[in-house]
């Protein structure tokens, strides 16, 4: 959602219009409906600026054709629409009277309207209905009054209230800054060039080295030297992060599109969330791993597996002991898919650790009257860990003295810095398509691991559960994930067969419940088809009176659990004359099935993953055919900064 890219070349050399332009295109996953950039001309020392309403391409064949933007400096956004509608004109960036300054933001000012009245007062003139244009004019009325750029920057930062990522260009003095108050903005610096974005994926292909500015933050950078201030004006040493995912991650690689890509990365995704994090026993003290298990994958895995007591160590997790002894529930809260993988962490955390475990959405936990304890331990899981909503919630939580932790894809996003218990990591690498799928079935296995780490403090003993099958289970999951995906054909057919049916419902029980949600979400958000998901067991509470000949139920059938009673609700589907399609671990004993896909069997608690990927392709191919947006779906934004 909203997307900045700024480029300070030393040199005009590089024309810093396309370097932001190609930005801006690594960025158009995080959702947008107009874009525009500013430059700097120095042959007559102003802004110049291009701003087009709609997909990115409208403002590159702009540029490519008339304008080639020769320019050292340059500011870009994407933008979608919060205040004012997708126009050219409320297209960022927005400039001053003047025209000297240019600015592009990210979040809102919440106290534009008080802002934009004194400065009318004091005779500037607006031109859009944004929020956004309210900073332009700040700092030109500061620099009216004799501040200089910085100081007129800083104040205007301390008088706006809400969330604010803004790049500025200031042109007299051939100047940008970037303020950080809630969206991210990450800065990184190669061959005394400057490039600045609201995240690292436009970044890689310039340098694995960033540094990420904290809330209350000030980058200003001029010919080639970066100073960085907190707000209130001291100077701020920021450590240099690297940064391990290489720029072809953010490339599609062959495949058609992101989503399909990120789908096919999912065995290596799940290796890489779990392959660190399996320890011998006794390497580790209090979350802490001296030495690293590599399982030899050509080797009897149960063998190795038997032969030593392993456990779980998670590296950026900063729960204690003590923490883990004390805390009486486990709450978690979501938005999106990753409420979906919430709902699961929630159902093993209850099952292997015996607490009981919360769920909620960020929207509801924040204006609910939820009673957090100190004794609570509060998992957010985000993907991209700027979701507005987790984040507030999250920072409530933090307020009422819960323990925080975070599970979360991206490093060094907001979410990261307010989880003061630490962070695990999903691995997953870059996810551009809008719709999660690798990201959610990595989500799904680090709350198993989360869970795994839990009960090795709190000593809850499950029933019948079984350490050795469960580890042998992970190691083995990459390669039956390998098999689903080799059966991609196989669902393009099922998909075939019912992409004209205008709705579907998704029918699970238990920990495949929430999978039955993700997987009708996945259909509606790039299908745009109507699609339901309900616990199979709730269906004749309602959803049975739309039961016709014309209804497609997929059925998420597995021998572990009450498969017996899910049989039976397929049968009362079939009394109804509903079209059936199951995704089984086995093969059910059941006439007049339209449609079957076998997937391989897995321990309980893995089964929501191997469940999750035909669902994702199912979806991914009923919207081919449909021939939608698949990567940027219409509506969605990936970072959701904004309530
Ligand atoms: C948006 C995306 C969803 C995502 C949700 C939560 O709505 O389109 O795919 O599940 O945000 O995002 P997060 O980054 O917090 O997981």
């Amino acid at each position: 959602m909203c997307g900045i890219m700024g480029f300070y070349g030393i040199s005009e050399e590089e024309s810093a219009g396309l370097v932001v332009l190609k930005g801006l295109q690594n960025l158009e996953y995080r959702g947008y409906d107009s874009s525009g950039i500013a430059y700097y001309n120095s042959l007559n020392n102003k802004i110049e600026s291009i701003k087009r309403s709609g997909k990115l391409a409208n403002l590159s064949k702009e540029i490519l054709c008339g304008n080639p933007l020769k320019s050292g400096i340059a500011i870009g956004h994407i933008r979608w629409a919060t205040h004012g509608k997708p126009t050219n004109e409320n297209a960022h960036p927005h400039l001053d009277c003047t025209g000297n300054i240019a600015i592009v933001h990210n979040g809102i000012i919440e106290n534009y309207i008080k802002l934009k009245g004194r400065l009318l007062k004091n005779g500037h003139k607006f031109i859009t209905d944004t929020d956004s244009e309210v900073i332009a004019h700040l700092i030109e009325d500061y620099i009216l009054q004799g501040f200089s750029f910085s100081e007129s920057v800083r104040r205007s930062a301390l008088e706006m209230k809400g969330s604010f990522a803004v790049a500025i260009l200031y042109a007299p003095e051939k100047r940008v800054a970037a303020v950080k108050y809630g969206p991210p903005l990450v800065l990184a610096q190669k061959g005394g060039n400057l490039y600045f974005a609201s995240d690292i994926s436009p970044l890689l292909e310039y340098t694995g080295e960033v540094i990420y500015l904290k809330n209350s933050e000030i980058a200003y950078f001029n010919d080639g030297v970066l100073d960085i201030l907190s707000f209130g004006g001291k100077k701020v040493k920021k450590k240099v992060a690297k940064i391990n995912w290489d720029a072809s991650k953010v490339a599609k690689s062959g495949f058609s599109h992101f989503m399909q890509k990120e789908i096919y990365e999912q065995p290596s995704c799940i290796l890489d969330a779990f392959s660190s994090r399996i320890v011998f026993e006794n390497n580790i003290g209090d979350n802490k791993s001296s030495k690293i298990v590599s399982i030899d994958k050509n080797k009897n895995i149960a063998q190795q597996l038997a032969a030593k007591k392993f456990k779980v160590a998670l590296e950026d997790l900063r729960l204690t002991k003590k923490d883990v002894e004390s805390a009486q529930r486990i709450v978690f809260v979501a938005c999106g898919s990753s409420y979906y993988a919430s709902l699961i962490s929630g159902y093993i955390i209850e099952s292997l650790c015996g607490l009981p475990a919360i769920v909620h959405y960020g929207s509801e936990f924040r204006y609910g009257s939820f009673p957090v304890k100190n004794t609570d331990i509060v998992v957010g899981i985000s993907q991209s860990g700027e979701t507005a909503d987790t984040n507030s919630a999250l920072e409530l939580a933090l307020a009422k003295k819960a323990k925080v932790v975070s599970i979360c894809n991206v490093p060094g996003s907001q979410i990261t810095a307010i989880s003061n218990k630490g962070v695990i990591y999903t691995h997953a690498g870059p996810e551009i398509g809008v719709a999660s799928t690798k990201a959610f079935t990595s989500q799904i296995l680090c709350g198993l691991l989360l869970a795994l780490f839990i009960r090795q403090y709190n000593g809850f003993l499950p029933l019948g559960y079984d350490p050795s099958v469960l580890f042998k289970d992970i190691v083995e999951l990459p390669q039956k994930i390998e098999k689903i995906l080799l059966e991609g054909e196989k669902i393009r057919d099922v998909a075939k067969k019912y992409y004209k049916s205008p709705n579907f419902l998704y029918l699970g029980r238990g920990i495949l419940y929430p999978i039955a949600l993700e997987g009708a979400l996945k259909l509606k958000e790039i299908s745009y088809i109507h699609a339901e998901g309900y616990p199979a067991g709730e269906m004749k509470h309602g959803p049975i009176a739309i039961i016709d000949e014309n209804m497609p139920v997929m059925f998420l059938l597995s021998n572990n659990l009450l498969s017996s009673k899910t049989v039976s609700n397929i049968e009362e589907i079939k009394a109804r004359d509903g079209i059936i399609i199951t995704i089984s671990d086995y093969e059910p004993d059941i006439e007049g099935i339209s449609d079957a896909i076998k997937i391989p069997e897995t321990s309980l608690f893995l089964s929501p993953i191997l469940y999750a990927v035909p669902l994702q392709l199912f979806a991914y191919h009923i919207a081919l055919l449909k021939g939608t947006d698949i990567d940027q779906p219409r509506n969605l934004a990936k970072s959701v900064t904004v309530e």
